[in-house]
């Protein structure tokens, strides 16, 4: 395939040398395309079909996929859906399905037309991804060469470090998360200032609701980063590449906080600030193990001139995405695939939403009780971050009276209680990150009495 689209546009320039390499060759699927239309006697598929009867009693005459009968009596959907491989980009109709959720999840109202056709036209049809956490392997892989560099806030899921330093021996740019209990812009400018001045792109991943600290920005905040992100790409004339990591996107329990992906914000302007969508059923569906995540690209109405050439580019854009998919995970589980197309189908995003609601609001109790058992701690040595959403409170402690991990073991030694401990010194970060998703409402008031019982060891 050539790449005459995507070249054109400052996408291209951002990439790695794995993103810029890599594509889908015709191959097997150019030859089973063919076989379809053109051949009597087709050998090209890798997956064993026959007659049902031939290998089940009692089966029908129907061409099926060959499967174990046993496999029957745990699913309703057909075999037919279960057993073959999906498209390496994953089922169209998920992945169009998923479309029309990521517009609907913009809560575009009529005074948001522009943002509205926007989205319907200038963004990618989703690619399917091994859960959240594959789209960022894979997003991170096709825009970082090893040293370059990626901004991240100093807090920040510990995972992407894996991916950014283990595996593609990238670099870290941190900017200290919060200034005076609100995000620290004037940080992340700086940290944009430094990359700009070493690197032909930025490169930013950003992830609201936070993990560990549950942070999402008040609508004003969201307004000033959008607006400085805006104005660093003006001054410094560099893509900016942003990874949004939806993960938690529906758990917003305030209302004076964004309430939507800031992808959308993103997206609406002109200039070369990139979004890319990383979101998934993993948690927003709490399908934790279904392992189906969806990377989406915002693309700009200014590099390309027709749609003609907004097709092709997309097309150049999917052929990488599957060309990267097909050489790591080759394609992704397809029952919960069909789940999800079911699950889409016959209820619809309205009832889907109804239905988490439920979850949403047992979270928000959880949510309100642990806020308000921690502001009960009069203790000097400790700060809570500002919090807002998603599953998790950090407390932060002061680095030295008590380090978090002497502390994490101590609270499970002595008052058996488990937290997550996250110290970074080097990075100014030493606190516990507090799952209160998987803590019963009634338990939290103990469990914050033997954190505080805990502190006072110290
Ligand atoms: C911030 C963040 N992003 C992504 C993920 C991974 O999601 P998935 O299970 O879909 O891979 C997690 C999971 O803990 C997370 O906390």
């Amino acid at each position: 395939m050539k790449f005459n689209y995507i070249q054109k546009t400052p996408l291209y320039n951002a990439l790695s040398e794995i993103g810029k390499r890599i594509f889908l060759p015709d191959g097997i699927f150019y030859w089973s395309g063919r076989a379809k239309n053109e051949a009597e006697l087709i050998g090209t598929l890798g997956a064993a079909y026959g007659f049902e009867k031939d290998f089940i009693e009692g089966g029908s005459s129907d061409w099926v996929p060959c499967y174990l009968r046993e496999i029957t009596d745990y699913s309703k959907l057909s075999v037919k859906q279960i057993i073959p491989y999906t498209s390496i980009g994953g089922l169209l109709e998920t992945r169009k399905i998923w479309k029309e959720w990521i517009i609907k999840k913009s809560l575009y109202s009529e005074k948001e037309d522009s943002l509205l056709s926007r989205l319907e036209k200038y963004i990618t049809t989703p690619v399917i991804t091994g859960g959240v956490t594959n789209g960022i392997f894979q997003i991170c892989s096709m825009f970082l060469n090893p040293n370059d560099y990626i901004i991240v806030p100093n807090k920040r899921w510990g995972n992407y470090d894996n991916i950014i330093y283990k595996f593609i021996g990238a670099k870290t740019q941190s900017f200290e998360f919060f200034n005076e209990n609100e995000m620290n812009i004037k940080g992340l400018r700086s940290a944009i200032e430094k990359i700009a001045k070493i690197q032909e792109k930025i490169v930013l991943l950003l992830n609201f609701p936070n993990n560990p600290t549950g942070y999402v920005p008040k609508k004003e905040e969201a307004s000033k980063l959008v607006d400085m992100l805006k104005e660093s790409q003006i001054t410094h004339n560099k893509p900016i590449v942003v990874l949004v990591d939806d993960a938690y996107e529906p758990y917003v329990y305030k209302d004076d906080v964004l309430d939507r992906s800031i992808f959308y914000d993103l997206h609406q302007l002109d200039e070369n600030v990139i979004p890319i969508k990383l979101d998934g059923i993993t948690k927003e569906l709490l399908i934790y193990g279904g392992r189906i995540g969806f990377i989406t690209i915002g693309l700009k109405p200014s590099w390309i001139v027709d749609y003609v050439e907004l097709q092709n580019l997309k097309e150049e854009i999917n052929n990488k995405l599957e060309g990267f998919i097909r050489a790591t995970i080759s394609n992704c589980n397809s029952f919960y695939q069909e789940l999800i197309l079911k699950l889409f189908q016959e209820n619809g995003g309205e009832q889907i939403i109804k239905s988490r609601e439920v979850v949403n609001n047992l979270l928000k109790k959880r949510y309100d009780c642990i806020n308000a058992e921690l502001k009960k701690i009069n203790n000097p040595n400790i700060s809570i971050d500002p919090n807002s959403g998603g599953f998790f409170v950090f407390v932060n402690l002061d680095s030295d009276i008590i380090k978090a991990t002497e502390f994490a073991d101590h609270l499970l030694k002595e008052y058996k209680v488990g937290i997550i401990p996250i110290e970074k010194l080097d990075e100014n970060v030493n606190g516990i990150r507090i799952a209160y998703c998987s803590i019963d409402k009634k338990e939290i008031p103990e469990l914050v009495k033997r954190i505080n019982l805990a502190l006072n060891d110290f």
